[in-house]
């Protein structure tokens, strides 16, 4: 019936809730939040493949397809600790080596209001969920007109270099794979090791030892403690554009990002 195929979708109906009870009261609910807290703590990420169902990744991808053309395109050389050049250090320190990153992003506020992105972001029982495997008491969605949540864009030469997270966490959606590259990889929980420096530096010379490489499946729900764990997005290629939304939470409500980071992301501070 036409009336129900313009009905949209509901978040329950994205998701794949018979895999992933992330609902109040669900069935396995409770083992399965604490099987993916564990799951977090241990390895620092929890991956969680077909989340959104096939049905449902048509519409979002296709949605985020349209809204890519609005991605505002930001290029950067950084090093991996995001931090600015310090030319008091040797030249060979570790924090001056520097890293490449081109890559695009939707501001939230391009996204429209009945978009089943958007739908998805403001559904409860999701942010619950996610506070719950970082063991969070309470998680707000991000307050910030632009950051809540946004779409990331990699096109043709699109890349993010090797670095920790600013944040403790975030949380991503894969939602369509690019033609070449664009793989997720990492190497998990380093961050105040005694050989950090070490292992940072072997990294960023190529050295493949303890580099995981997740494999990009679209529907996968990633919660991933960045700032622990050294990540890169190798070069993207090819005519189809990595789309990743990305998923803004925070402990505390009313949390918005600085107009600084607003600028270098969106182009924009207001
Ligand atoms: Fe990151």
């Amino acid at each position: 019936m036409a009336t129900l195929d313009r009905m949209p979708l509901s978040p329950e109906d994205m998701v794949d809730l018979e895999r992933y009870p992330i609902t109040d009261g669900a069935t396995g609910a409770d083992t399965f939040l604490t099987n993916c807290r564990a799951t977090f703590e241990k390895t620092g990420l929890c991956a969680l493949p077909n989340f959104i169902q096939s049905n449902a990744l048509d519409v979002l991808a296709t949605e985020a397809n349209t809204l890519s053309d609005a991605a505002f395109f930001c290029k950067s050389s950084h090093n991996a600790y995001l931090t600015d050049d310090d030319a008091t250090l040797g030249e060979s320190d570790v924090r001056r080596r520097q890293e490449e990153t081109y890559v695009g992003s939707v501001a939230y506020d391009l996204i429209p209001e009945d978009a089943a992105l958007r739908r998805l972001y403001q559904w409860d029982p999701l942010r619950d969920f996610i506070g719950g495997v970082l063991g969070k008491d309470a998680l707000h969605r991000f307050a910030d007109p632009f950051g809540a949540c946004s779409i990331n864009v990699f096109r043709d030469g699109g890349e993010h270099g090797w670095h920790f997270d600013e944040s403790e966490f975030t949380v991503t959606l894969m939602l369509q794979r690019p033609d070449e590259g664009g793989a997720f990889e990492y190497v998990p929980m380093i961050r105040g090791r005694a050989d950090e420096t070490e292992i940072v530096e072997r990294v960023l010379d190529g050295d493949r030892s303890g580099v995981v490489q997740l494999p990009f499946t679209a529907g996968t729900l990633l919660i991933f403690g960045g700032n622990q764990t050294i990540h890169r997005v190798t070069r993207v290629s090819g005519d189809r554009p990595r789309l990743v939304p990305v998923l803004c939470y925070a402990e505390q409500a009313g949390v918005t990002n600085s107009p600084e980071v607003r600028q270098l992301f969106w182009g924009r501070a207001e």
